[in-house]
């Protein structure tokens, strides 16, 4: 795969094995072969792109979607916030389109990341982008998580479905002590229901925004993703509580 970016920083992410139809001009399939990451390339027109190995993030811009995705601001926090590291373990529900696989898959390589899912549409949606981007460590099982989690020993359980609180009281069986099961919902309806459920966790409830800034200007941008969800971190201690 490559990612072409113009002087404007517009993305074209190709596999290099067709032409590319810019709207600047075409840019051809066996010239970019001879090119490596680094160089640049210029369509019949005279536009110059940069060509660049894409990375996960790119992956996840560009990726087929189905169902609403995560965005990237949001998978940072879960990773930070619970630290998962090469080789943990991690299981997610539902799988969707993939995006927040994508994420969890390369950093926890080479362990394989267990996607949960129900429906048959957003499986194949979900598979396609892991065949496209090259991504072979994910697993997808056709089985509805709040009916029971065959794994156990988990480092992390992330849940982006619309009932996470039917999850919440058998998830602990599949954790290690001290692992994390982590909700992501757009309503905090969803997240007061999901934290109601949580005996025996300690936990918190996050929002993220992030605001970009114009630096010619030194300003903010007037208009920002604001709103996408909130994140709840539940970490297993026990029965302690
Ligand atoms: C909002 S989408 C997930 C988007 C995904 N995180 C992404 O970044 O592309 C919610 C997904 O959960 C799936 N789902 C809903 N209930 C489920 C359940 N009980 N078990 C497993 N998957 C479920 C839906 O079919 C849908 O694909």
């Amino acid at each position: 795969m490559y990612l072409l970016v113009d002087e404007k920083g517009r993305k074209y992410m190709v596999k290099g094995t067709a032409d590319v139809h810019t709207n600047y001009g075409v840019i051809k399939a066996d010239e970019l072969s001879r090119k490596k990451f680094g160089d640049t390339i210029e369509t019949q027109m005279g536009r110059k792109f940069f060509i660049i190995k894409p990375g996960i993030p790119d992956f996840m811009e560009k990726a087929r979607r189905g169902p609403q995705a995560i965005s990237l601001k949001d998978c940072a926090m879960i990773a930070g916030w619970t630290g998962i590291h090469s080789n943990s373990r991690v299981l997610e529900a539902g799988v969707g389109s993939g995006i927040l696989s994508m994420f969890l898959a390369n950093i926890i390589a080479p362990e394989k990341l267990i996607s949960y899912e129900i429906r048959e549409d957003f499986a194949k949606i979900a598979k396609e982008n892991f065949e496209r981007y090259g991504i072979n460590n994910i697993e997808i099982k056709m089985k509805n998580i709040y009916e029971g989690i065959d794994e156990k020993e988990l480092d992390l359980i992330v849940l982006d479905l619309p009932e996470p609180w039917k999850v919440a009281g058998h998830a602990k069986k599949s954790l290690s002590v001290d692992g994390f099961l982590v909700s992501y919902s757009p309503s905090i309806e969803q997240s007061k229901k999901f934290c109601d459920e949580l005996n025996g966790f300690m936990h918190e409830t996050i929002e993220c925004l992030v605001r970009n800034w114009d630096m010619k200007v030194v300003r903010p941008y007037s208009r920002m993703l604001a709103h996408t969800g909130f994140i709840t971190f539940a970490r297993w201690i026990g029965e302690g509580l």
